[in-house]
């Protein structure tokens, strides 16, 4: 009897506390859409993450991620996870997307878009950041002087949650924290 209350109480607060009971936690102040609801620009930046999906290298997880970051002129730059056999090495998609395009020049970012599946399998709900992504994209943004737009997509596209980093990351740690202006970067 007990662990029949306990579990109803679970049961009720998992789907009290967002729009889809038990399945996700989507905070239900994230704006949740769909590929044919989005700008022509986001069409085009979730196009970027799922068309390099295929060259994710995940001997490990198996597990295939892509991102796309958009510059501030408009320019969208993408890249995949990179897994390494000393599974702390492994480099995330957003992480590799946000380094290439700071390779290319392109420092300022304003919207990144992620995009994941599995070797045999869609993903029906959205994947998103991981911690260490979110850090630094948080500091892209601080950078950028504006709260990225974080876009996260299922793999058929027809579910995608677009949230402010500010959001997947509060109270965040950065460079006000070290008294460093980033002004000149
Ligand atoms: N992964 C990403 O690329 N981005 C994330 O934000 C979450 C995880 C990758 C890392 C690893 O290659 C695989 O997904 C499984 O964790």
């Amino acid at each position: 009897m007990k662990k029949l209350i306990i579990s109803l109480l679970i049961l009720f607060t998992a789907s009290s506390c967002c729009k889809q009971p038990v399945t996700c936690m989507i905070p239900t102040e994230m704006q949740e859409t769909n590929y044919q609801s989005i700008s022509e620009e986001y069409k085009k930046l979730v196009d970027a993450a799922e068309a390099v999906l295929a060259n994710s290298y995940n001997p490990y997880s198996k597990f295939f991620v892509g991102a796309a970051v958009l510059a501030e002129d408009g320019t969208i730059i993408s890249g995949t996870n990179f897994e390494n056999a000393a599974y702390g090495s492994t480099i995330c998609a957003e992480r590799a997307a946000i380094l290439k395009a700071n390779s290319m020049g392109y420092r300022k970012l304003k919207a990144i878009a992620i995009i994941g599946r599995g070797q045999d399998f869609e993903m029906p709900e959205v994947i998103s950041p991981c911690g260490s992504c979110r850090q630094v994209i948080y500091e892209v943004s601080e950078l950028s002087k504006q709260a990225m737009d974080v876009l996260m997509s299922n793999t058929a596209k027809d579910k995608i949650v677009i949230s402010s980093i500010n959001q997947l990351l509060p109270m965040a740690f950065g460079p006000k924290d070290l008294g460093v202006d980033l002004e000149k970067y």
